[in-house]
């Protein structure tokens, strides 16, 4: 999926009045899935999310959306193959004009449905892959699907779509990068994106015990430079460093409410995927709202737009109209306010927050054990009041 931040400044909304039209729209059509991985960015508390969307409500969602402008549809979950109705929700947004990406585990991609999607128009398919190894890709996801998925990848090829590998990178796993490059080669890879772990979700539950060292990070750079030195341009590989490592912030989303429209499982209009969690903003339903209205005019849309929310060091920095402050969703949840600057850039008088965990973080690293128990996303857990944290012991399914 393309960033929104690689979307042209001219096309983006450049005051807070008038934004430009929500030209890249998510839809999460479910936080359902089969997978339970340590970094996922869905929300940890499930029990204030509503039903799902049915078909003719996502449908709506679709149209207005595009009659707004938006041009770019990301469908996503949880898993959005667990929706029986993927294909009719392809079928209209390619009728639409949309250009279409699903984002998958693979896990229901069987050939009949990858024909279907295929026949309603589907676009592009980006498979997520945990690592190189069945052992660990098993443990981080807490399934037994390496298989699957590489039976999967070998399905993508046939329909002859781009192989688009993404993997996520973190203390676990970011030893076996060149290992990974391998394999993704092995299997016909177009494009990998190795994106290290953003914090949120998840992975902030666990953050102690994903955080890599700089010793980590370093290797897993050269893993990578020397592998796309050898394959040249037959293959294209993206390394996503962590933010944790820079001086300044990602423009997170470019910006609050400038280009990106996330739609929750239950209709929850959301300036960006993690946002739900953010207090102190009542988020439209598109339920009860039309897309234009919530895009426009509702406050939580407004909230972050424009710059008047600012507070120092950002309202008077030269930088701010290029990071936007940085990420809100970081800011709230290292400092507590997600108006302050996000921590990760070297001015914010909380920069320590970050420099503090990667502290903590190169003293882990090398320990034989992990610091505390790793948290497994489980859905039929988090939708109780008292999901607890499970262990690194836990066998997969
Ligand atoms: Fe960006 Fe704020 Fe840091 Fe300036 S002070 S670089 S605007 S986060
Ligand atoms: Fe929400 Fe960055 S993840 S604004």
């Amino acid at each position: 999926m393309t960033d929104p931040a690689a979307v042209p400044a001219e096309r983006q909304g450049s005051d807070a009045a008038r934004p430009g039209p929500p030209l890249w729209l998510l839809l999460e059509l479910t936080y359902r899935c089969p997978l339970h991985c340590v970094f996922c960015y869905n929300p940890t508390d499930l029990s204030n999310v509503g039903r799902e969307l049915e078909t003719a409500e996502w449908l709506r969602v679709l149209a207005e959306a595009r009659a707004l402008g938006s041009v770019q549809l990301g469908l996503s979950g949880g898993e959005p193959l667990a929706r029986e109705d993927l294909e009719t929700i392809v079928a209209a947004a390619h009728r639409l004009g949309f250009y279409t990406n699903l984002i998958t585990s693979g896990v229901g991609l069987t050939e009949a449905r990858l024909a279907a999607l295929q026949a309603a128009g589907l676009d592009h398919i980006q498979l997520s892959f945990q690592d190189s190894t069945r052992r660990m890709n098993d443990f981080l996801s807490s399934t037994r699907t390496f298989e699957l998925k590489s039976r999967v990848a070998a399905l993508i090829r046939k329909y002859r779509y781009p192989m688009v590998l993404n993997v996520v990178l973190h203390r676990l796993n970011i030893d076996h990068v060149e290992e990974i490059l391998d394999m993704a080669e092995r299997m016909g890879a177009d494009y990998v994106e190795l994106a290290n772990t953003q914090y949120y979700g998840w992975a902030w539950r666990n953050r102690a015990q994903l955080l890599p060292s700089r010793a980590q990070l370093r290797r897993a750079e050269e893993a990578t430079a020397r592998f796309r030195e050898r394959v040249g341009r037959r293959m294209r590989v993206f390394f996503v460093v962590p933010d944790y490592f820079e001086v300044r912030p990602k423009p997170c989303m470019s910006g609050l409410g400038r280009v990106f429209l996330g739609i929750a499982p239950d209709g929850v209009a959301l300036p960006c995927q993690s946002a739900r969690m953010l207090p102190g903003l009542d988020f439209p339903n598109v339920r009860a709202a039309s897309i234009r209205s919530i895009w426009y005019d509702s406050p939580a849309f407004n909230r972050y737009r424009g710059e008047a929310w600012m507070k120092e060091p950002c309202r008077s920095c030269p930088e701010r109209g290029r990071d936007f402050g940085g990420c809100r969703c970081q800011a709230y949840l290292l400092t507590g306010d997600a108006a302050n600057a996000d921590p990760v850039c070297a001015l914010s008088p909380h920069h320590h927050l970050v420099t503090e965990a990667v502290a903590a973080a190169e003293r882990q690293a090398g320990a034989p054990a992990l610091a505390a128990p790793l948290a497994f996303r489980d859905y039929r857990e988090v939708t109780r009041a008292d999901s607890r944290a499970d262990t690194l012991g836990r066998r997969p399914k």
